[in-house]
């Protein structure tokens, strides 16, 4: 018998999970299907006992219930605890565990890019924009891979206050005030919500001040090249694309309900072309 995956959201009709692990299915030469499941939030602990019966291998879960899923699963990753959302359940044995690869494949992308940003990382100033669920992944992610400063700045100071750990070294700012000091980072990551279609000509905070040679990270990848980033390379940074964590926080899930680890690289090109 194949392998039997999903994904849970709402909505998610145009989620390209169900593309991306069709692909992971084939190169990995396993049998399988993968499939998109609309669940509403009351609906969601209903579904849960109904895929439980179902005996699914696997299953991603994403917007709205990355949060409330945790109290169906029997274990909880550490990283997923930490962060407090999970979006890979794995079956194993009649019990579910709980993992969250958002921020380790974001890392994962941002590293295949750009190795030298991983070497002496403790020297080197990172800045995340924005506050909410995936900068909270990004924030831990980037502190597991050894960077030693990471700053935070988001329009509602407080709830970047929420994210700090005490573990490193980080500061709080304003949009404004990030966008004066931009130029003190060697990394610059934008996970908010701003430049997202429909809204492509908002940005945070203008990144023209931006360190020559930085590099500038989007998370958005609806467009691909947002205003933000188009204008940091104006500005002489390197830049790098959101869909890259797409396709490495896909290749962690299907490796945890596999164990086959899979290099996703070869697809960034075609998921780009699906994007356009
Ligand atoms: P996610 O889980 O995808 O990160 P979220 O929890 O809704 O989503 O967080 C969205 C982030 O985008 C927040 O940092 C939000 O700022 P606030 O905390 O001040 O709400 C930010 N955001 C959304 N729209 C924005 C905009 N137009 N300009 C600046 N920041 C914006």
């Amino acid at each position: 018998m194949g392998l039997f995956f999903c994904v849970i959201g709402h909505p998610i009709e145009h989620s390209l999970s169900p593309w991306i692990h069709g692909q992971f299915l084939n190169m990995s030469g396993k049998q399988g299907i993968y499939r998109t499941l609309d669940v509403p939030e009351k609906e969601l602990g209903q579904t849960l006992q109904f895929l439980k019966k179902l005996e699914i291998d696997g299953f991603n879960i994403t917007v709205p219930h990355k949060e409330r899923i945790i109290k169906y699963l029997d274990e909880l990753d550490p990283l997923a605890e930490q962060m407090g959302a999970v979006n890979t359940v794995v079956h194993k044995e009649g019990k579910w565990f709980g993992y969250n690869t958002d921020g380790k494949g974001y890392i994962r992308s941002l590293q295949s890019e750009y190795p030298d940003l991983f070497v002496d990382q403790t020297d080197k100033k990172a800045l995340i924009i924005g506050a909410g669920g995936a900068a909270r992944g990004i924030y831990f992610a980037l502190m597991d891979s050894g960077f030693k400063q990471i700053d935070l700045a988001n329009r509602t100071v407080e709830r970047a206050h929420q994210i700090k750990s005490s573990n490193i070294s980080t500061d709080v700012f304003s949009l404004q005030e990030a966008e004066e000091q931009l130029g003190i980072y060697d990394l610059v990551i934008q996970t908010t919500k701003a430049g997202m279609y429909p809204n492509v000509h908002e940005h945070p905070l203008s990144p023209m001040n931006v360190k020559h040679r930085a590099v500038v990270s989007d998370i958005v990848y609806r467009p691909i090249e947002t205003t933000f980033l188009a204008a940091a390379r104006a500005s002489g940074a390197r830049i790098h694309f959101g869909h890259g964590m797409l396709l490495y926080q896909a290749a962690f899930s299907f490796e945890l309900w596999t164990g086959i680890p899979i290099d996703p690289a070869p697809l960034l090109t075609p998921l780009e072309q699906k994007l356009k």
